[in-house]
């Protein structure tokens, strides 16, 4: 066997065995193939697609390329999410604390930005001192002892995935389905939970840009969990404009900050009290819904989930003393971007906002690039508002001046306006599993 075959095969829309799934996994895990030919692999992939057995068997060896954890000695229900990544998507920090303040142990492993979204990692590191890369024992005496850590994929899990996963964002072939689904689930494979919500993000600003496709992608994803016996559920949430007002690193922790203490954006608040309360029906915790969100509304106002974040933040290292005034180090460069228009805000190009905080800094453009934890964007309008001329619409962070008015121009053409009201999106388009 070997890759140029694979590639071929792929390329002419053959279906791959699951020897050549995992001659091209354990080949470039190893080192032994070089990124270049598993690029064009990935562009085949994402051409011609793979099939549902293909995906599992993906799914299977980019498991296999790395270790397993059992998280063995943890008392309790484990719980664990994911996202299929979006555009100020930082419902991870703020569902967690929640769901260790109400007794379930959440030990989340996440990832990075990818292409024009976020990721929960670079967002923490944002945090002076914030650990993300715990090993096992500390990752379980965490979960275990506070009940809850969120850190980076340890060096040896899944490491088919993180060597994949860095490539695809930087080929353009993120996103499409088996890709996807096999990088999620093998992630959440790998690692013991009791139950799994997946967020399946769709719209402008996601992978899956209407509910059919996301809803393909859910049923992929299901069918791997069920191959695998994992108690799993998916929501499918809107991603049609950017979550919540804060787009980038330290300003979507500091937005989530504000959220643990009560001060949602209803979009936000509307994500997060859905996956907690999936969580908590899945681990017999509440007894319905309005049980559910009870149990989340008391946490917030008691304070007991923002302790769990402080603990939480301290335990893996962080100085924690910007939870009192909420603000993380700024950016060099602050502008405002002011509309020249007048009307309502009719839609709010996500993707584009998430390409132009990338540009500021906030994300990787090349594999090795560094990102700059203050850039990003904060959002003063969203659909449904009124906007005067001359009006903020936005405010721009970096740390390269230079990127300021090419940001400014892509941040102004994401808006579109209109003289009617728009009628307001729902956040939750469907519950599966
Ligand atoms: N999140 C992941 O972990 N992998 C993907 O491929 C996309 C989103």
């Amino acid at each position: 066997m070997n890759i140029i075959d694979i590639i071929e095969k792929k390329r002419d829309g053959g279906v791959l065995n699951k020897e050549e799934i995992a001659y091209f996994i354990q080949g470039y895990t190893r080192g032994e193939i070089p990124d270049y030919q598993i690029s064009a692999l990935l562009m085949a992939i994402y051409f011609n697609g793979m099939n549902s057995e293909e995906t599992v068997t993906l799914t299977e060896e980019i498991i296999k390329s790395g270790d397993t954890l059992d998280l063995e000695g943890i008392e309790g229900i484990i719980v664990d999410k994911h996202s299929s990544g979006g555009v100020g998507d930082k419902i991870t920090i703020i569902l967690g604390p929640i769901i260790a303040a109400l007794g379930l142990k959440f030990g989340k492993m996440s990832g990075r930005s990818l292409g024009f979204t976020g990721g929960t990692i670079d967002k923490l590191e944002s945090i002076d001192g914030f650990k993300t890369d715990l090993d096992y024992e500390d990752f379980l005496k965490l979960v275990d002892g506070i009940g809850i850590s969120i850190t980076g994929q340890t060096g040896h899990l899944t490491p088919a995935d993180k060597k994949l996963y860095a490539l695809r964002d930087v080929t353009a072939t993120v996103d499409i389905i088996p890709l996807i689904a096999s990088s999620i689930m093998s992630k959440k494979l790998a690692v013991r939970s009791d139950a799994l919500v997946l967020d399946v993000k769709v719209g402008e600003g996601a992978f899956m840009q209407n509910l059919e496709e996301a809803e393909k992608l859910a049923e992929e994803m299901l069918k791997i969990a069920k191959s695998f016996n994992r108690n799993t559920r998916v929501v499918i949430s809107n991603m049609d404009q950017p979550l919540g007002k804060a787009v980038g690193n330290s300003v979507e922790i500091e937005e989530s900050l504000e959220a643990l203490k009560g001060n949602w954006t209803s979009d936000i608040k509307e994500v997060v009290y859905t996956l907690a309360t999936e969580l908590l029906l899945m681990a017999g915790k509440a007894k319905d819904e309005e049980d559910g969100r009870k149990q989340i509304d008391q946490v917030i106002r008691s304070g007991k989930a923002l302790s769990k974040f402080k603990e939480m933040v301290e335990r893996q290292g962080g100085g924690s003393s910007f939870i009192g005034d909420g603000k993380l180090s700024q950016a060099k460069f602050n502008m405002e971007v002011l509309s020249n228009e007048e009307g309502y805000v009719t839609s709010l190009n996500a993707r584009a906002i998430g390409k132009a905080s990338v540009s500021l800094g906030a994300g990787r453009e090349a594999l090795d690039a560094k990102i700059s934890h203050s850039a990003g964007i904060i959002l003063h309008k969203k659909i449904g508002d009124f906007v005067e001329k001359g009006e903020v619409l936005a405010e721009l962070r970096t740390d390269k001046e230079e990127t300021l008015l090419e940001g400014e121009r892509n941040v102004r053409e994401a808006y579109s306006y209109d003289k009617e009201e728009p009628k307001k999106n729902k956040m939750i388009l469907k519950v599966i599993g």
